[in-house]
């Protein structure tokens, strides 16, 4: 780049920045209304002119860095009300740290009067979050009322918009919208924070944004989901059925009302679709995401796999492949050495393999107002310290067509729970049907005490039979499972559990 680009880059950085027009700033800073307009067609300032905008550049930089940042909290709910407590109370501290000020200075939720055991009674109010955003008495904006759209993505855009910068814990807004947000925070200046959005208190974003942004990444995987993982942890230590976890995770809070968006698996899908634009530099893309939950894991299924030296996990990968980016999320089938395999109850994990540091793994809290809020927190101060990274870690015009490499083409082994007439023939009919795809079976398992007691429809009766398989492609297993159930053989939906080998 050069000299006079790179100078015109940091004027208009610096004007976008505070939301001022060119006309503004030539006038006060420059002396010239038409200076910046000059600048844009390559013409060159004269040298005192240039010095006296150098200098006024780094003054009102300089005093903006010593003025209390001004935050403005849209949410107090779980982690809004969590984060305004914190800053409320360790305050002194963080601006010790920072030689700068952290006030929270405006709220807004849904309920003015609700007690949320902090005190807003010295803060601005605001019903409509778009009205905070934007605000005259705020210099950061921070969203944690989540949704994908609504007044979340309006009050977002808003402060984007105007040059402010936005903090934000919201998964389901960045994997939906992420990419026209970091765009627009590009163009007008603004930082777009939002460490929160995955994998809660672990700082993931950050690892990757910063800490490996030079590597490159060839595999990201984890549990990023507490409710699922606290679900399976408790399936596999207790002899309880599915349902019955849910109810208690419901009971301790873990577990929403309608945990459908848990449970099946789009939680994690929203959080590895960020991941994996920030790991591989493709556009965010979660409706190319393969998700199968875990509502269909059974005892059968967690003792089986115990016995066979592995735990079940809900896993989202997303991998480079030569057919282009492979994304999944399903419960898999993991070693119970493994590392991942340590990880339990509501805690969440993140696995990166690179080039350079092969792998990583990072192991934390995943949910909670202190733990979410503490990442929260941690976007503050990289804006209020004028830290600036690329959002999605790459300028958003430079991110790649999103290329899905097609499920079917995935290769490994599987464990297959299949419901089977117990007459004469059937299991060599389904071994025959698996043979024809060349499906190499390494064990069968029947186990009668743990199978479901079925009749099929023409009443014969039926047994439960696992089979694992060696490495096969699953395209082979789902036409082989597709023709077993087209001969009659097999009673309900076969259960099917990649296992992977970490
Ligand atoms: N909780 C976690 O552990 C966790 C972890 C990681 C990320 N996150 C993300 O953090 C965000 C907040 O989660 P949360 O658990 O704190 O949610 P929450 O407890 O449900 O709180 C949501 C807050 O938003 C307010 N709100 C809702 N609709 C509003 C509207 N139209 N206008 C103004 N305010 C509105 C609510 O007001 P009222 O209180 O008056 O109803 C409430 O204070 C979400 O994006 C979530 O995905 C949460």
């Amino acid at each position: 780049m050069s000299d006079i680009q790179s100078f015109r880059q940091a004027v208009e950085s610096f004007i976008s920045a505070r939301g001022w027009t060119p006309t503004r700033f030539g006038r006060t800073v420059a002396g010239d209304p038409l200076f910046v307009f000059d600048l844009r067609e390559g013409r060159e300032p004269r040298s005192d002119t240039r010095a006296r905008i150098l200098k006024a550049m780094q003054e009102f930089g300089d005093g903006e860095a010593r003025a209390p940042l001004r935050i403005g909290v849209a949410g107090l709910g779980n982690v809004g009300a969590t984060l305004v407590r914190i800053l409320q109370k360790d305050g002194a501290e963080l601006t010790k740290k920072l030689g700068r000020q952290i006030v929270v200075t405006a709220v807004g939720a849904r309920s003015r009067s609700r007690d949320r055991g902090i005190d807003i009674s010295g803060l601005d109010w605001f019903d409509d979050p778009v009205a905070l955003a934007k605000s005259d008495g705020i210099d950061l904006f921070v969203e944690l009322i989540g949704g994908e759209d609504g007044p979340a993505f309006a009050a977002v855009k808003a402060a984007l918009e105007m040059g402010r910068p936005v903090v934000t814990a919201n998964k389901a807004l960045l994997a939906k919208h992420g990419v026209a947000l970091a765009k627009l925070a590009e163009d007008s200046g603004a930082q777009l924070g939002f460490e929160a959005a995955v994998a809660g208190g672990i700082p993931v974003i950050k690892t990757l944004r910063e800490g490996l942004g030079s590597a490159r990444v060839a595999k990201v995987f984890g549990i990023m989901n507490g409710t699922c993982n606290y679900i399976l942890t408790r399936m596999g230590n207790e002899n309880i059925s599915f349902a019955e976890c849910l109810k208690d995770a419901q009971a301790l809070g873990y577990a929403e009302a309608d945990p459908t968006f848990d449970v099946e698996g789009f939680d994690t899908a929203h959080k590895l679709s960020i991941l994996a634009t920030l790991c591989f530099g493709y556009e965010i893309a979660p409706d190319k995401i393969r998700v199968e939950g875990i509502s269909r894991i059974s005892q059968h299924d967690i003792k089986v796999a115990a016995e066979l030296g592995y735990k079940i996990k809900l896993l989202g990968i997303a991998q480079r492949t030569e057919d282009g980016i492979e994304q999944r999320v399903h419960p898999a089938f993991v070693p119970k050495g493994s590392a991942i395999a340590g990880v339990d109850g509501v805690m969440n994990a993140v696995a990166l393999e690179t080039d350079h540091v092969h792998e990583l793994l990072l192991a934390g809290p995943g949910a909670g107002g202190p733990p979410t809020a503490s990442s929260v927190l941690s976007d503050i101060l990289d804006i209020a310290r004028g830290t600036r990274v690329p959002p999605l870690g790459v300028p958003s015009d430079e991110l790649l067509p999103y290329r899905q490499a097609p499920m079917r083409a995935h290769e490994g082994g599987y464990y297959i729970r299949l419901n089977a007439k117990d007459v004469p023939g059937a299991l060599a009919a389904i071994a025959n049907r698996m043979a024809e795809r060349g499906i190499s079976i390494d064990s069968v398992i029947q186990r009668s005490d743990l199978s479901a007691k079925a009749v099929a429809p023409d009443g014969s009766p039926t047994r439960t039979v696992v089979m694992i398989t060696q490495q096969t492609l699953e395209s082979a297993v789902r036409e082989s499972l597709a023709q077993i159930a087209a001969d009659g053989f097999i009673v309900g939906e076969p259960q099917l559990i990649r296992i992977e080998k970490l």
